[in-house]
């Protein structure tokens, strides 16, 4: 087991990767393949649309692999809410230890699954929620960066001042999550002081997610340029796959004058989304994904990708650590490289970045 972090330990796993939840996505198929690859598969208990349904697809994904999964439950605000507390009983009853939160005033549900023993990663886009949620007691939180596919949150924060601030002022455990694809990302991640990265996008793209071939195929021909931020107007902006409709959305949402938002909903409809991950039409409904996209170039089963993510992860920290040969080597002005030489980034030299520098 080459990784030994706060995340391993506490879920028993052995790679620090988490496949966060993901609505429509976040079935058996996936979590259990996860699972079974190291990493942290995660049901995402709103796919299902009853508690009685999300207890069968617990069974069947316990058939599915003998490793560790969790359940999320995300609390969105909504005309008739879910039935949150009849989720978290089942959650509870059958034996999950493992849950992933998101979402509105989590309090009750995470003081319901804290007293049942379960292990709560919290899912937060601030510093200040974070920081509530680690007063109720959460064991670890995932910050979800401004990169990320879903809700970014309104503070536009990109990772590298979240996890910072993470380090700095939570007390508790965090994982990285937004813009991770690779294991260049989960080495970034471990110096920035998480215990492990979450991702949704990469594994959108894999065999295993049980979505039509052709949206894993747009993520793969897609530039990181390609998402959309709708719904800002309301302050509950998402970020999502730059199609026809989501930019439609974001017409309509920057013309309007009134912002009444029944102009804008027939484009975000949620059962539209959805069918585009059943037929394959792209352009048919808006759906999440993150800037990670342009980062994301083939579908590989869930195993090879999380064995490549743990192998270039361990390079990367080896290659790091290498930079530093002792204090004799440490370089001294003057000495070492020649000027102008760029010794971290050799291919930079090729275009003259290493002297323009100078
Ligand atoms: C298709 C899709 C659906 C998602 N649905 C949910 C959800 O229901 N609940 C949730 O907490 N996060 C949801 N997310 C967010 C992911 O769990 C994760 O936080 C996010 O994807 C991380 O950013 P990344 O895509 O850059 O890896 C979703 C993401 C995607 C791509």
């Amino acid at each position: 087991m080459p990784f030994n972090t706060a995340l391993t330990r506490a879920l028993g796993i052995k790679v620090p990767v988490v496949q966060g939840g993901m609505q429509w996505v976040g079935y058996a198929e996936l979590a259990s393949a996860v699972s079974n690859a190291g990493g942290l598969g995660i049901l995402t208990a709103l796919t299902q649309p009853t508690p009685e349904d999300l207890r069968k697809e617990i069974r069947r994904c316990r058939r599915m692999t003998p490793n560790p999964f969790g359940v999320n439950l995300t609390l969105l605000p909504a005309l008739v809410p879910p039935d949150y507390g009849a989720y978290a009983q089942v959650i509870i009853d059958e034996g999950i230890r493992i849950v992933e939160t998101a979402g509105n005033s989590p309090g009750p549900v995470i003081k319901k699954l804290k007293a049942a023993d379960c292990i709560v990663l919290h899912k937060c886009t601030t510093i200040r929620h974070a920081a509530s949620a680690a007063k109720m007691g959460v064991d670890f939180l995932s910050i979800d960066g401004f990169e990320c596919a879903g809700h970014v949150g309104e503070h536009d924060l990109t990772n590298f001042i979240l996890l910072s601030r993470a380090r700095q002022s939570l007390g508790v455990p965090f994982i990285a999550s937004g813009g991770f694809a690779d294991g260049h990302g989960l080495a970034a991640a471990l110096s920035l002081g998480a215990e492990g990265i979450n991702m949704g996008t990469r594994f959108m793209c894999t065999v295993e997610a049980p979505i039509h071939n052709n949206i894993k195929e747009a993520i793969v021909q897609a530039q990181e340029t390609d998402t959309e931020l709708v719904l800002r107007r309301w302050k509950n902006t998402s970020r999502l796959f730059a199609n026809k409709v989501a930019k439609e959305a974001v017409k309509v949402e920057r013309e309007s004058k009134e912002g009444k938002f029944e102009e804008i909903a027939p484009f975000v409809s949620g059962k539209r989304g959805r069918q585009v991950f059943l037929n394959g039409d792209k352009d048919y409904g808006v759906w999440t994904a993150g800037q990670v996209i342009g980062l994301i170039h083939d579908i590989p089963t869930c195993d090879t990708l999380v064995k490549r993510i743990e192998r270039e992860a361990i390079e990367t920290m080896r290659k790091t650590s290498s930079l530093v040969t002792g204090e004799d080597a440490v370089p001294r002005p003057g000495g070492g490289a020649a000027l102008g030489q760029n010794v971290n980034n050799p291919e930079a030299e090729l275009y003259g970045v290493g002297k323009a520098k100078l």
